[in-house]
C-alpha cells in the first residue's frame, strides 16, 4: 500500500475514529459555507408591471424598477452582502447604447436599488448581450464578427455609468480580449480608481446559460448568420484548461482585483488550478442551467434541493472559492440561519 506521508497504515490509523458523533464531524470539518460568500443575481425588467416568474428558473423573478428595491432588502435582511444585477431590456440596438447612457436602464436600476439599501454592495455586470438587438456581447463589424476593440471602447463607458449609478463592483462578462485593461483606464479617468473589477476571466461557451438567456432575453435567434447560434469566438472551449490560466493571468496583469470561473460545477478543476497558481479572491458563478437541474431533480422528487444545494456550495468552498454567485443564495441564506 502506498501510504500518504504522515499516515500509519491500517490497523492503526483509523479514518471512521473521526467520524463517530456530530460534534466530532463538526469540530473536524475543513471548508464551510457562510452567508459571506454568497452573492445573490437579480434581474430588473423594464416597463414590466409586476414581478414576473421565470419558467427555466423556479423561484427567480424577473422583477419591475420598484419590485427589485423590495427584493434587494430581503437579501440584505437575510445577511447576503453583494447582489449582481441584470437588466432586461426593451431598448435594444446595434451597441447597446442604453446601457451607455445616464438616463438607461443599467444606471435607474443600480441607482435605484443602491439608494434604498446602501450597504449591499452591487455588482455590475458589464456587457452587452442583454442591450444589443443581435444579443451578442459587442457590436458587430464589417467582417460580421464581434469586434473585440470597439466593445472595449464601450465597456470602458458603460463601466462608469455604472460606477456614477452606484455599483461597487464591476464585473464585466463579455470575454473581450483587454477588456479589464479598458475599463480600468476608463474608472480611473473618471474618478473611480477605488472601484474594484471582479473578471469573469475563464467564461466557457457552456450550454449551461440556456436558461439565463430566457430570463435575460438574449437570446442569440435575431444574430447575423454564422453567429447566431454560440459566442464560441469570444467564451472558451470548455476542453481547454491551461488556457483558462492563461486567461486568468491576462487580466490579472491587467489589473483584475478578483476573478471568476464560470460556469460552476463543472469546471472544478479550473476553480482549483486558479486559486493555487495566483492566490487572488476566486469566485464561481453557479449557472442558471446548473440551479434548474438542482430545481428539475428536486421536483420530480430525485433529490432533496436543500441539501443538494448546500453541498454544491461547499463543492465550491473547497475547490478553492472566495465566493459564490448562485440563484440559491436566498435559499442558502435561509439554511444557514436555521443550522
Ligand atoms: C452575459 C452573461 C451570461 C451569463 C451571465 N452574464 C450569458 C451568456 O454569456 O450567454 C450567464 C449566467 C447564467 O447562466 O446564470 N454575458
Amino acid at each position: 500500500m502506498n501510504n500518504t506521508p504522515y499516515t500509519a497504515p491500517f490497523p492503526v490509523s483509523r479514518m471512521r475514529r473521526l467520524r463517530g458523533s456530530n460534534a466530532l464531524r463538526d469540530m473536524l470539518q475543513e471548508h464551510h459555507v457562510s452567508v459571506n460568500d454568497l452573492v445573490y443575481p437579480m434581474f430588473v425588467e423594464e416597463n414590466l408591471d409586476e414581478r414576473t416568474p421565470i419558467t427555466s428558473l423556479p423561484d427567480v423573478f424577473r422583477e419591475t424598477e420598484q419590485s427589485i428595491v423590495t427584493a434587494a432588502k430581503e437579501a440584505h435582511d437575510l445577511g447576503i452582502n453583494a447582489i449582481m444585477l441584470f437588466g432586461v431590456s426593451h431598448n435594444k440596438d446595434e451597441s447597446g447604447s442604453d446601457s451607455m447612457s445616464e438616463s438607461g436602464l443599467l444606471y435607474r436600476m443600480i441607482d435605484r436599488v443602491k439608494q434604498a439599501v446602501p450597504d449591499l454592495l452591487i455588482i455590475a455586470d458589464t456587457c452587452f448581450c442583454e442591450y444589443t438587438d443581435h444579443g451578442h456581447c459587442g457590436p458587430i463589424n464589417a467582417k460580421g464578427g464581434v469586434d473585440n476593440d470597439a466593445t472595449l471602447e464601450n465597456l470602458a463607458k458603460q463601466a462608469i455609468i455604472a460606477a456614477r449609478a452606484g455599483a461597487d463592483i464591476i464585473a464585466p462578462s463579455g470575454m473581450m480580449d483587454g477588456m479589464i485593461g479598458a475599463i480600468r483606464a476608463g474608472l480611473d479617468s473618471d474618478g473611480f480608481e477605488e472601484t474594484p473589477t471582479m473578471s469573469y476571466a475563464a467564461k466557457f461557451a457552456s450550454c449551461f446559460y440556456g436558461p439565463f438567456r430566457d430570463a435575460a432575453g438574449c437570446s442569440l435567434e435575431n444574430a447575423p448568420e454564422g453567429l447566431r447560434n454560440d459566442r464560441k469566438t469570444y467564451q472558451m472551449n470548455p476542453a481547454n484548461a491551461d488556457e483558462a490560466l492563461r486567461e486568468v493571468a491576462l487580466d490579472i496583469a491587467e489589473g483584475a482585483d478578483m476573478v471568476m470561473v464560470k460556469p460552476g460545477m463543472p469546471y472544478l478543476d479550473i476553480i482549483c488550478r486558479v486559486k493555487d497558481t495566483f492566490k487572488v479572491p476566486t469566485f464561481a458563478y453557479h449557472v442558471s442551467g446548473e440551479f434548474a437541474m438542482l430545481k428539475a431533480a428536486s421536483e420530480k422528487g430525485w433529490l432533496e434541493y436543500d441539501d443538494a444545494l448546500m453541498e454544491t456550495l461547499l463543492s465550491f468552498k473547497r475547490a478553492g472559492c472566495d465566493g459564490v454567485l448562485s440563484y440559491g443564495a436566498l435559499d442558502a441564506a435561509r439554511l444557514l440561519q436555521k443550522k
